[in-house]
């Protein structure tokens, strides 16, 4: 397996000099090359233990959604879904997944901190393992800006889920990434997500069953959040 971009010594970082953008899209490009379904092809659990909440029709979005597990699980529920990554490996991945399930999604290449939503529109966001870089950069919190995008981009009684490692994960070898600045205590969340009313929001360790990558006892942070009209 290769390293992960998010620890101090990756060798991604050879090929694509400074540009962490670019070694992120390249270590996950190899990740997905190598293994299709890196982390199975089910939903994850939390996010799926809110389907009888979903409106349908309705609009969803998957950000960093990796090879569509999420995404086209939103797409068979009847919801009309956007599904976002870096990786255009992962994203192909996506858009095969779909087809084989015979459901119709938009899966795009994009670097997340770059999207601009049309307003408040989806019923559903989902941010599942979806892990940036909470040090400031310049003037702004990469973390932060993502989510309170994230934030607008809900429609007023939609649902935004996250699950995400905290650290209490470092040290584990259930996955997820090796350095402090990538994982996320609920505090944080809640300052990100002030906009919204959190309905749950817990620090907890779980079994992960999720292909390879996640398998074992985790420290997460879990949240469901939605907007006041
Ligand atoms: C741990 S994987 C999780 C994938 C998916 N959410 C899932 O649970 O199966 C993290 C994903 O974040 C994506 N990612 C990281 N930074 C990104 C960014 N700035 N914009 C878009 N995707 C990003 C990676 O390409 C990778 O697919």
């Amino acid at each position: 397996m290769s390293q992960d971009p998010r620890t101090s010594a990756a060798p991604a970082a050879a090929s694509s000099g400074s540009n962490p953008i670019a070694q992120v899209k390249q270590h996950w490009d190899h990740v997905y090359s190598n293994k299709e379904y890196e982390y199975g092809e089910a939903p994850n659990v939390w996010l799926a233990s809110f389907a009888d909440r979903f409106p349908a029709p309705g609009k969803a979005v998957a950000l960093a959604d990796g090879y569509g597990r999420n995404g086209v699980f939103l797409a068979e529920r009847g919801l009309e879904t956007l599904s976002l990554d870096i990786s255009p490996v992962g994203v192909e991945t996506t858009r095969k997944l779909a087809a084989k399930r015979g459901v119709a999604i938009d899966a795009q290449v994009m670097d997340v901190s770059k999207w601009q939503p049309d307003g408040p529109v989806y019923d559903v966001v989902a941010l599942i393992y979806a892990h940036f870089s909470s040090t400031p950069e310049r003037d702004y919190c990469l973390r932060r800006q993502i989510h309170q995008t994230a934030a607008k981009a809900l429609k007023p009684g939609g649902l935004l889920i996250l699950e995400a490692f905290r650290p209490d994960q470092l040290g584990k070898s259930s996955g997820g990434p090796k350095m402090a600045h990538y994982l996320y205590s609920l505090e944080e969340l809640k300052v990100d997500f002030a906009d919204l009313r959190l309905l749950e929001g817990a620090e907890v360790d779980i079994e992960l069953e999720e292909g390879e990558r996640h398998r074992g006892l985790a420290s997460v942070v879990r949240v469901v959040a939605t907007k006041d009209a």
